[in-house]
C-alpha cells in the first residue's frame, strides 16, 4: 500500500505522537521513523532508522529509505531549545558561539541536510507534503518579548529554508507542498522548563497532533512556502 510517511524526531513528544497517530490510520502504509537512538515503538508499519544531526556520517543511514517506492508525507519534528549545556539567551551577553552553533545544527542544518538526502525519493514521488515543525517565536513581525536569540533566529532561518525549498520544488515538482507548522505550546522536554510562565493554553502532544494532522490534511499548493499554526492560521514571517 502507498501513502508512506517519514517522521524525523520520533522519540520526541510531538514526533512520537505523530507516529502513534499514523500507526492507527488504516490509510497509511509504511512509516519510516528517524531518531538519534533507535525508536523502540513496535508496529508492523514502522521501519526505524538512526540519525543524529551532529554526526554527519549518520546521514548515510538514510540510504535505507531508498527501498521505498515513494513517499507522501515528511514530518520533521526535531528541534532543541535547551540542553544540559545550552540555556536560551535572555540577553546578548549570554550568547555563546558553541551553543549558537549547536542550536542551528539541530534546528536548521539537520532538517535541510535531511531533505537534501531525501531528494531522490521526493523527486520520484507525487504530491509530497513536507512539514517542518517551526515555532511562532521565529516570526520577526510577531516578536514582542525578545530573548532566546539562538532558538528564535534558528526558527526564522528555518522559515526561510521552507520558503526557498518551496520555490525550488515549484520548478521541478509542482504538486509538492512545503510548509512550516507551529504546534502551539505543548508539554514536552523542550517546553517543560518554561511552562510555569505560560498564561495561554498548554496542549498535550496528542491534542496538538490531532489539530496539526487536520491542517496537514487540508493544505494545498497555494499554501506552499508558508507557515501556519495548529489551527491552520497563517503566521507572518
Ligand atoms: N513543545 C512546544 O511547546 C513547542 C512549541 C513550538 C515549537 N516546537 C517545535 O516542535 C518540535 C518538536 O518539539 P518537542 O516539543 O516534541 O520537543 P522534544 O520532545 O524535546 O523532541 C525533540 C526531538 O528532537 C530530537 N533531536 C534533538 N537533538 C537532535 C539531534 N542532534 N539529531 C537528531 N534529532 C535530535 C530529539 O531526539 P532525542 O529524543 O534523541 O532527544 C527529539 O526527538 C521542535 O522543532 C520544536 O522547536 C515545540
Amino acid at each position: 500500500m502507498n501513502n508512506n510517511i517519514l517522521i524525523a524526531g520520533s522519540t520526541g513528544a510531538i514526533g512520537k505522537e505523530f507516529t502513534r497517530f499514523y500507526c492507527d490510520d488504516p490509510n497509511v502504509g509504511k512509516i519510516v521513523t528517524l531518531s538519534r537512538k533507535l525508536d523502540d515503538t513496535e508496529h508492523k508499519k514502522i521501519q526505524s532508522i538512526e540519525i543524529d544531526y551532529s554526526k554527519e556520517e549518520s546521514f548515510n543511514n538514510l540510504d535505507k529509505v531508498s527501498e521505498l517506492e515513494s513517499i507522501n508525507t515528511i514530518i520533521i519534528a526535531t528541534g532543541i531549545l535547551h540542553t544540559d549545556q545550552i540555556k536560551p539567551e535572555k540577553s546578548i551577553d549570554s550568547i555563546n558561539f558553541e551553543a549558537f552553533k549547536n542550536v542551528f545544527q539541530v534546528n536548521v542544518f539537520g532538517p535541510m541536510l535531511l531533505v537534501k538526502k531525501l531528494m531522490p525519493l521526493i523527486k520520484r514521488s507525487q504530491g509530497v507534503k513536507i512539514v517542518f515543525l517551526t515555532a511562532r517565536v521565529g516570526s520577526i513581525s510577531d516578536n514582542e518579548l525578545g530573548g532566546w536569540y539562538s532558538y528564535r533566529s534558528s526558527k526564522s532561518a528555518l522559515n526561510m529554508m521552507i520558503s526557498n525549498l518551496s520555490i525550488e520544488l515549484q520548478r521541478t515538482n509542482k504538486d509538492h507542498i512545503t510548509i512550516g507548522i507551529h504546534p502551539g505550546t505543548v508539554k514536552s522536554d523542550l517546553s517543560e522548563p518554561f511552562l510555569k510562565h505560560v498564561k495561554h493554553n498548554i496542549f498535550s502532544p496528542r491534542e496538538s497532533v490531532e489539530l496539526m494532522t487536520q491542517v496537514i490534511s487540508k493544505i494545498s499548493q497555494k499554501d506552499s512556502g508558508k507557515c501556519f499554526d495548529f489551527l491552520g492560521k497563517g503566521i507572518d514571517p
